[in-house]
C-alpha cells in the first residue's frame, strides 16, 4: 500500500514549514536558487544548524565555492557555532573549495588536490554520512561543482549523477544554484530544476530606495504549498520567511 501522507522533514527555517505542509518531503532533494547576496548560503546553513540543534539530525556541508573557516566565522555572527556541532558529530564541513585550483585542504574532510573528482566527492559524502548518520546534505554550490567541467553536457550528468546518489542514500538535500534570469532558468545548466522534487527561488529586488528579499516555492512534488512570494528577512538570528499579511501588521 502506498502511504497517502509523506514523512515531512521540518527546515526549522521560521515561518517556512507552515507553508508547505510542514516542511520538505523526507528523504528528498530541493534546489534553493536565487542571484548573489540572496541568502542561499545563510538558508541552507540554517537547514543544517536548525536540524542538529532542533531536530537531533546530522548534517553535511559541502562547500565547493567558500572556505570552511570563513564560513565558520561568518556563522557565529547569527549565534550558530558550528564547530561545536562538529565536535559532536552533528555536523560535517566537506571542503570542496580550493581543490578545484590544486590547493590542498586544512580541513579534515576534503578532496584531494589531485582535481575535482565527482565518483570522489560522492564516496566522500557516503563515508561522513555513515559516520554520523546523516540525515540532511547541503551542496553548496552547482555552479562551482560546473567550474570543474569543460563541456555542459558533463555538467548536466554530473548533476544528474549528484542528485540520483542522495536521493538514493536516503538524506534529504539541498542544492544551490544561480538564476538565468534572461532564459527563465531557475537552474544554470537548465536540468537542475527538472531533476529535483523541489524549488525555492530567493530573490533581492530593489522598488523605489528600498531592496525587499522574497522567497517563493516555485515547486515542491506531492505537496500544497503557498503560491505567494513571501517576504524573507535576513536578521541577527538568521533567515525568516513572513507572510504579507504579517507585514502589513507590522505598519
Ligand atoms: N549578520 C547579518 N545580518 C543581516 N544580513 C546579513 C548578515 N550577514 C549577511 N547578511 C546578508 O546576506 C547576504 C549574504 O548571504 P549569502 O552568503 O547566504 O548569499 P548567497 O546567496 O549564498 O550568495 P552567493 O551567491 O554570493 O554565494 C549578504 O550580502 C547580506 O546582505
Ligand atoms: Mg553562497
Amino acid at each position: 500500500m502506498i502511504p497517502l501522507e509523506i514523512k515531512r522533514i521540518k527546515t526549522g527555517i521560521t515561518g517556512l514549514d507552515d507553508l508547505m505542509e510542514g516542511g520538505f518531503p523526507q528523504g528528498r532533494s530541493v534546489l534553493v536558487s536565487g542571484a548573489c547576496g540572496t541568502g542561499k548560503t545563510i538558508f541552507c546553513l540554517q537547514f543544517l544548524y536548525s536540524g542538529a540543534r532542533k531536530f537531533n539530525e546530522p548534517g553535511i556541508y559541502v562547500t565547493l565555492d567558500e572556505r570552511p573557516d570563513l564560513i565558520r566565522e561568518d556563522m557565529l555572527r547569527f549565534g550558530w557555532d558550528l564547530h561545536e556541532l562538529e565536535e559532536k558529530n552533528l555536523l560535517q564541513i566537506i571542503d570542496g573549495s580550493i581543490a578545484k585550483i590544486g590547493i590542498p585542504s586544512e580541513e579534515i574532510f576534503s578532496l584531494p588536490v589531485t582535481g575535482f573528482d565527482l565518483d570522489k566527492l560522492l564516496l566522500e559524502i557516503m563515508r561522513v554520512s555513515k559516520r554520523i548518520n546523516a540525515k540532511r546534505v547541503v551542496i553548496d554550490s552547482i555552479p562551482a561543482l560546473g567550474f570543474n567541467y569543460e563541456n555542459e553536457n558533463e555538467i548536466r550528468k554530473a548533476i544528474l549523477k549528484l542528485s540520483y546518489m542522495l536521493t538514493r542514500a536516503g538524506v534529504t538535500s539541498l542544492m544551490t544554484s544561480e538564476i538565468d534570469e534572461a532564459s527563465n532558468r531557475f537552474g544554470k545548466y537548465g536540468v537542475e530544476e527538472y531533476v529535483v522534487d523541489g524549488v525555492l527561488v530567493l530573490h533581492y529586488m530593489g522598488v523605489g530606495t528600498q531592496a525587499n528579499r522574497t522567497l517563493h516555492i516555485r515547486k515542491m512534488r506531492a505537496t500544497a504549498h503557498s503560491e505567494d512570494l513571501h517576504p524573507m528577512v535576513i536578521s541577527k538570528e538568521g533567515v525568516s520567511v513572513h507572510s504579507i499579511d504579517d507585514e502589513y501588521k507590522q505598519t
